[in-house]
């Protein structure tokens, strides 16, 4: 009989916000009057806007004739979006044929546990985004913790970082909202250096950031290229989190002790994938549009301008949340009890449904994650049960 892979006896526990959705429905099996408004997985709610529309669905009519259908594309993705996310939102510091094209962040984290394999060693944050760590352990791979704590700023302390192979870093941090100085990305860059370590730099909501002295790329830091690649996504930019749009940048320099980082990468590409959804791409090209790119910013906008509300009324709680401000995650330090605990109050008593800081790692335990993703209403709505129930713990 086949025998499973013998990593998967590792999985502790299921993955983290499936989890939450068992608890969920759990809830509304016995209480099945209760409005639950969902501030836990980080699930974009609002409509694309309609230049990105306009753009996917003219790609939709070229593929009903026989003149603009087209098959399979190009592995790594549309040659003009490569261009316009190396122009846009790069600012010419890495070449359209560095970027990958691909389905999301998501899925470019698990084909990179190929492109590492079995025996890379491998270093994340904690609390960090349960990806990187999930996608490993089926591996095998080794994983080294970087606690990140309020007492470190939330940036690692590299000096008591054992070596790896890999480093995973995310900012604007998901789930902590902590985003690294230029210094500090510099810091990083000089570790990975002196290790002959990878960085892969998740920069997800980098869409987010407001404050332009602040890192939106790891290719802002010097010597970034010989060391990093960074995978970015379009799901909270312009609301793709279904319709599935996702680049990773590889730079030409980046190498393995014997080999090329970006040789093995387009290896993997051409392997696992098939190209990116074409009619996703389309979306993506008018995304970048000088209109779409106003538009994704008025709806990132509304996000933060959520996270406002959210944080407005637990900072009237007495509670102290990071984030919110660069990011559409609020960090809550909850006293008195465990993450899950305090999840399962939030559930229970005011039918709001977060995400236990433990799930992000050990040192997540003591917080509960807040996210913005939400209609204007229910956070509202939420908003005013939190303030009506008083002070948590
Ligand atoms: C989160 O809630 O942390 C993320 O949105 C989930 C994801 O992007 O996979």
């Amino acid at each position: 009989m086949a025998k499973r892979n013998p990593y998967f006896h590792n999985y502790e526990e299921n993955y983290l916000f499936p989890e939450i959705a068992r608890k969920k429905q759990e809830l509304l099996q016995e209480q099945p009057d209760a409005k639950l408004i969902s501030l836990g997985i980080g699930d974009t709610t609002e409509p694309i806007p309609k230049v990105i529309l306009d753009g996917i669905r003219k790609k939709v009519d070229e593929l009903g004739t026989v003149e603009g259908y087209t098959g399979y594309g190009s592995e790594q993705g549309e040659a003009e979006l490569r261009e316009l996310i190396a122009s846009k939102l790069y600012q010419g510091r890495v070449e359209a044929d560095e970027i990958f094209i691909s389905d999301g962040s998501k899925p470019d984290i698990g084909r990179m546990q190929v492109l590492f394999g079995s025996q890379a060693s491998i270093a994340l944050q904690d609390p960090t985004y349960p990806v990187y760590k999930a996608t490993a352990v089926g591996l095998g791979q080794k994983v080294v913790a970087m606690p990140c704590t309020q007492e470190n700023g939330f940036f690692p302390d590299l000096d008591a970082t054992e070596r790896t192979d890999v480093l995973y870093f995310c900012s604007p941090n998901n789930p902590t909202g902590a985003i690294p100085s230029r210094d500090q990305l510099q810091q990083l860059v000089d570790f990975a250096t002196a290790n002959r370590s990878i960085i892969v730099f998740d920069s997800a909501y980098a869409g987010f950031i407001r404050d332009d002295a602040l890192p939106k790329t790891i290719f802002e830091i010097e010597g970034a290229r010989s060391v990093a690649l960074e995978t970015g996504s379009f799901s909270k930019l312009v609301g793709f989190t279904g319709v599935r749009l996702g680049w990773t940048v590889v730079p030409r320099e980046l190498l393995f002790e014997d080999g090329s980082v970006y040789e093995d990468w387009k290896r993997v590409n051409n392997t696992f994938f098939n190209g990116a959804c074409n009619i996703a791409q389309a979306g993506g090209i008018a995304a970048l549009s000088d209109e779409g790119l106003a538009a994704g910013r008025t709806l990132t906008d509304f996000y933060l301008e959520n996270a406002r509300i959210l944080k407005d009324a637990l900072t009237k709680l007495g509670h102290d949340p990071l984030g919110g401000d660069h990011v559409p995650y609020l960090w809550t330090p909850f006293a008195g009890a465990s993450s899950w605990e305090m999840f399962d109050r939030m559930l229970r008593e005011r039918h709001l449904v977060t995400t236990p800081g433990a799930g992000f790692g050990p040192c997540g335990e003591g917080y509960l994650r807040f996210s913005a993703f939400g209609h204007r209403a229910d956070i509202e709505e939420a908003a005013s049960r939190l303030l009506e129930s008083g002070v948590v713990a």
